[in-house]
């Protein structure tokens, strides 16, 4: 696997490899792999003929008060955790290639930004959003993998690929999972032991809900109660949001009637943290 981090040298690489009609996949992140990622990484390895791992931390998609500084980096874990997957590139682009003092342009996807993650941290889709064409549009990838867990953002990110006529395909790959149910993710670190204890509850109230709509339950409002008084009995978990939205729009909705996912935001102690579920069919 090949460490890089000239923006130059990776595109000629991949022009050479386009040149042989080989399929390129990119799997962008910001680092600090778990699971979740090296499955995005396993899966594009299998898919493509070339796989492409980005890894940036992306200052533009954090708030002022937000854990830029505190996100977890450690290239040398990265690297080696990569590498066990089969990926053949690790782009490790400078901050200042990115993301230049001068940088002047920023891609605003509306509607699907307004409320959830949009609503709460105001300017982080764009930040998402500009940075993910930036790679598009230097890698142009075949085929680019997301991971289920940051919902929201695949919604933005497949309304950005259409509006700006991006030539790929994406793939949304099922949120990784601890054998306890909660969902991999970088931020779990933070969490004390009693916050990793009490975490569980976002994929035990998720699943309440799986059960509560399987059985039959369609009214979102009897449904939304029933998650946010569970979630309530875990003393450190404070919530944000719980809401039943239309899976393309996550405009909320009144009742289940096709396929409609479930979205949370909740604090444990000072460590913010989101899942979702599709429910109905
Ligand atoms: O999901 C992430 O890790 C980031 O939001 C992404 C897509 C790499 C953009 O910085």
């Amino acid at each position: 696997m090949k460490v890089i981090s000239s923006i130059r040298t990776v595109q000629n690489i991949l022009i050479s490899l386009r040149n042989k009609r080989k399929t390129i996949g990119l799997v962008p992140t910001m680092g600090a792999f778990h699971e979740g990622h090296l499955a995005l990484m396993r899966t594009a390895k299998q898919e493509c003929d070339f796989v492409v791992v980005s890894l940036f931390v992306n200052p533009l998609q954090f708030g002022p008060s937000e854990d830029f500084n505190r996100y977890p980096r450690d290239l040398a874990r990265d690297r080696t955790l990569a590498k066990s997957t089969g990926v053949d590139l690790l782009w490790t682009p400078d901050a200042h290639d990115i993301v230049p003092p001068d940088l002047a342009t920023s891609v605003d996807v509306a509607r699907v930004t307004d409320r959830w993650e949009g609503a709460v941290r105001p300017g982080h889709f764009r930040g998402v959003a500009t940075i993910v064409a930036k790679l598009f549009q230097i890698i142009k990838p075949d085929i680019a993998y997301f991971g289920q867990k940051d919902y929201q953002q695949t919604v933005v990110i497949r309304q950005l690929i259409r509006d700006l006529h991006f030539d790929l395909k994406m793939r949304v790959m099922p949120t990784v999972r601890e054998t306890d149910g909660l969902a991999m993710s970088s931020r779990n670190q933070f969490l004390s032991p009693e916050g990793r204890a009490a975490a569980t509850v976002l994929y035990r109230a998720l699943q309440h809900a799986q059960q509560l709509v399987k059985k039959g339950e369609r009214h979102c409002h009897y449904l939304q109660k029933e998650v946010e008084s569970l979630i309530k009995k875990e003393p450190v978990a404070k919530i944000d949001y719980v809401a039943f939205c239309h899976p393309e729009t996550l405009e909320p909705v009144d009742q289940i009637l096709g396929k409609t996912v479930l979205l949370m935001a909740v604090k444990i102690g000072s460590v913010r943290l989101i899942d979702n579920v599709i429910v109905g069919r």
